[in-house]
């Protein structure tokens, strides 16, 4: 299957769909305190989502081949957890640092995006793979222009989260995305300048790298979704949905309580 282009209407709708999912998080983040379950968090994003937004959250059920159907309508991937935690009784912590990851399908379009969360005060060694994983996504976002390869994208990232001793999960990469959830290309987080997809306007897709304090090894606990460190380490991730522009790249998951860039990618 090739990389669809989206036109001008679609691109509009993709607009939609992304200031709605990093709503969701603008919404979620208040309630993210000592006490709180992850299943709490769920049922009030869900809440909003169907309720308020009129969005469908896009992992409820989801199936790709190989995969039980998702059960819940958010991921929540706590300290050693990687990506796609399942919401469920655990109690958040203070110290836990926390990835609340949103998809939401509006008028056919898929818009996805995550951000890390701090329960209480977290150690300075959480909050510095925090930051140097939130450097690494904006560093990817920022070689998004036509003409560019994904190998671009992927080496730079790839590179500071290495020149801080961290390392760069392999099992899983950003993807196209917009009428499907994931569609092509898959958007590796680590690679060779000048390699890869030339990028072209209209292409829409993730950048979501998943950063491990220790080694990148991981491993899928027994519920068939939930990922984790094989180390134990703590990981973190932040993904935003970006469309590449004529003149660069437009990131499509923004709204008023999205971060601005870190100073490194200004
Ligand atoms: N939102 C995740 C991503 O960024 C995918 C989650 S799949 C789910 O690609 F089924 F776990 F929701
Ligand atoms: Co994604
Ligand atoms: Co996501």
């Amino acid at each position: 299957m090739p990389v669809v282009l989206k036109t001008a209407e679609e691109i509009e709708r993709m607009r939609v769909a992304g200031r709605l999912a990093s709503e969701v998080l603008d919404f979620i983040a208040p309630h993210v305190r000592p006490g709180v379950t992850t299943g709490k968090l769920n049922d009030l994003c869900h809440a909003y989502m169907v309720d308020v937004q009129h969005t469908v959250p896009a992992p409820l059920n989801y199936a790709p081949p190989g995969y039980r159907p998702f059960p819940k309508s958010i991921c929540t991937s706590v300290n050693h957890q990687v990506c796609h935690g399942v919401p469920g009784d655990r109690l958040l912590k203070p110290g836990d640092i926390l990835n609340i990851d949103v998809t939401v399908i509006k008028d056919g379009f898929h818009g996805d995006c995550s951000r890390m969360f701090f329960v209480g005060e977290p150690s300075i060694q959480a909050r510095r793979l925090v930051e140097v994983t939130y450097e690494c996504m904006w560093i990817g976002i920022r070689q998004v222009r036509p003409g560019a390869r994904l190998g671009d994208v992927g080496s730079a990232i790839q590179q500071h989260a290495e020149k801080h001793g961290y390392s760069v999960v392999r099992e899983f990469c950003g993807h196209g995305i917009g009428r499907k959830f994931h569609e092509e290309p898959q958007v590796l987080h680590y690679g060779k300048p000048a390699t890869g997809l030339p990028l072209e306007p209209g292409m829409t897709f993730t950048i979501e790298p998943m950063i491990n304090a220790g080694k990148p090894g991981i491993r899928e606990l027994a519920d068939g979704w939930t990922i984790v460190t094989k180390d134990h380490s703590l990981s973190a991730q932040w993904e935003h949905t970006v469309l590449v522009t004529p003149s660069g790249r437009e990131v499509l998951t923004r709204s008023a309580g999205s971060q601005p860039p870190p100073a490194i990618a200004q």
